[in-house]
């Protein structure tokens, strides 16, 4: 069909001649066909030449020149929107990413999971409460929070929505990174006033000291924002799970420049650890556009199976085609990591190995929330870069669920969150996050790992000079 198609057989919709799952049956197909209509006339949201760059960067990555920062709600949603809320997280996100620059001397690639990310795989499809059973929320896509059988009907419509808000999140997001906030000089202005008494904040202000007096010595020898562009703005990317199909199938293009099929309502896309079935309509759809996609790695998957998905997402091998986002749980990783690093290692596959410490670490409190003790997480993610150090292979990044509120999501932390707090500030619509001060905490363990092998690499100046 496509004088550009890079891909075998492979068409924006040939996933729909396959079994899939965790996507919902519409009972109004006219409305569902009239919304895929209007998506397919209107704008990308995300450019080609946009994911193309964050290939490359994802490729250093592979390399063991950068490091992969991504993270962002769990799910988005109508209700929580606002310029606020987007400011706060970019806030957090670019403070984490400079602690981690500045501790590991490496460009640090940023992707939201953000501007997108509506659509939730649920591990069961109905929700029992007090003996009424309603089928489960499954995103502000698909459906409605409220605990009413009105609510719960899946929605083509929705989906209308969410184009739009993804709209107006990215445009803010475009003008946070290359509208003047996200200058480092301004390094010292984005701390979270919530978080200025906070222990954390005390070793941010220490950090964004340091890196004005080496920005005041580089200006000094003549190096200034108007010299150097990458002192100006960011490159800021987002992220979704392409879980619902019809949806992503509407915003996947062409490229008019290069050819070749690009989904257009994010930079990059992953594919869920419950729609990872070699077989299935999610594989299928992903393995022809060529954003850069992740994998989630669970527990469930084994080596053969991993091997499979990796020669059929990416079978010309291409350093930044493919990041394997590894989430197994901080008991379970030991067991099940090393023997995949040998594996991919073993067929030389070039892949970004990046670690989500979030979706292996969800327990229930004694109040009845869904939590995650931060030690674990934290654990857990201490073993990937012990795990990796000792197989000689690169940890390249990490996948997180936060926000730069101040919720009360996660156990634990500098500023203890108990279990009887949780009710004080719990806001998901979905999986629990790291409020600010425990994703920059967390960002500071990140960039003490990365610090430890600094020895081992080039520095960032000597490899720029290569
Ligand atoms: C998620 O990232 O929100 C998610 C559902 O993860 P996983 O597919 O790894 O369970
Ligand atoms: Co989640």
């Amino acid at each position: 069909m496509t004088k550009s198609g890079n891909v075998a057989d492979w068409s924006p919709t040939s996933w729909r001649m396959k079994p899939i799952v965790q996507v919902p049956v519409y009972a109004d197909q006219a409305l569902l066909r009239a919304v895929e209509d209007d998506l397919r006339t209107w704008p990308p949201l995300a450019i080609a030449d946009e994911a193309r760059r964050l290939r490359k960067s994802l490729a250093k990555v592979a390399e063991r020149r950068a490091f992969l920062l991504q993270g962002g709600d769990c799910a988005e949603s109508f209700a929580e929107h606002s310029a606020n809320q987007i400011r706060d997280f970019f806030r957090i996100f670019l403070s984490m990413s400079v602690v981690m620059t500045h501790s590991a001397g490496l460009p640090v690639v940023k992707v939201g999971r953000i501007a997108g990310q509506f659509a939730k795989p649920r591990s069961s499809d109905m929700d029992r409460r007090d003996g009424v059973e309603l089928p489960s929320y499954r995103g502000d896509i698909i459906n409605g929070l409220d605990f009413t059988e009105d609510a719960r009907i899946p929605d083509p419509a929705r989906m209308r929505m969410v184009y739009r808000q993804s709209a107006a999140t990215l445009n803010l997001l475009r003008g946070l990174a290359n509208g003047g906030y996200a200058r480092l000089e301004r390094v010292q202005k984005w701390m979270v006033e919530f978080l200025t008494d906070s222990p954390v904040a005390e070793r941010f202000a220490e950090v964004a000291e340091r890196i004005s007096e080496a920005l005041d010595f580089m200006a000094a020898c003549g190096l200034t924002g108007e010299s150097v562009p990458q002192l100006q703005g960011v490159d800021f990317y987002t992220s979704h799970e392409a879980l619902l199909l019809p949806y992503e199938e509407a915003l996947t293009r062409e490229d008019s420049v290069q050819g070749g099929w690009y989904d257009t309502s994010a930079h990059m896309l992953w594919i869920g650890d419950r729609t990872r079935q070699l077989d299935h309509a999610h594989v299928e759809y992903m393995r022809g556009i060529e954003n850069p996609i992740g994998l989630k790695c669970g527990p469930t998957l084994d080596i053969d199976g991993l091997l499979r998905l990796i020669e059929t997402l990416d079978p010309k091998n291409e350093a930044g085609r493919l990041t394997l986002i590894a989430r197994f749980g901080s008991d379970k990783i030991a067991r099940h990591l090393p023997e995949m690093l040998r594996a991919v290692a073993r067929e030389g596959r070039n892949v970004v190995w990046s670690c989500d410490p979030m979706h292996g670490n969800t327990v229930s409190s004694s109040t009845g929330h869904k939590t995650r003790p931060f030690d674990r997480v934290l654990s857990e993610l201490k073993s990937f870069f012990e795990i990796h150090r000792a197989e000689g292979t690169w940890a390249g990044g990490v996948h997180l669920e936060m926000t730069g509120k101040n919720v009360t999501e996660c156990t634990g932390g500098a500023v203890a969150i108990q279990e009887t707090d949780l009710a004080q500030a719990y806001e998901t619509a979905c999986d629990p996050r790291l409020n600010a001060a425990q994703s920059l905490e967390l960002a500071f363990l990140v960039a003490e790992e990365l610090k430890k092998d600094r020895a081992a690499r080039p520095s960032a100046f000597a490899a720029a000079a290569e």
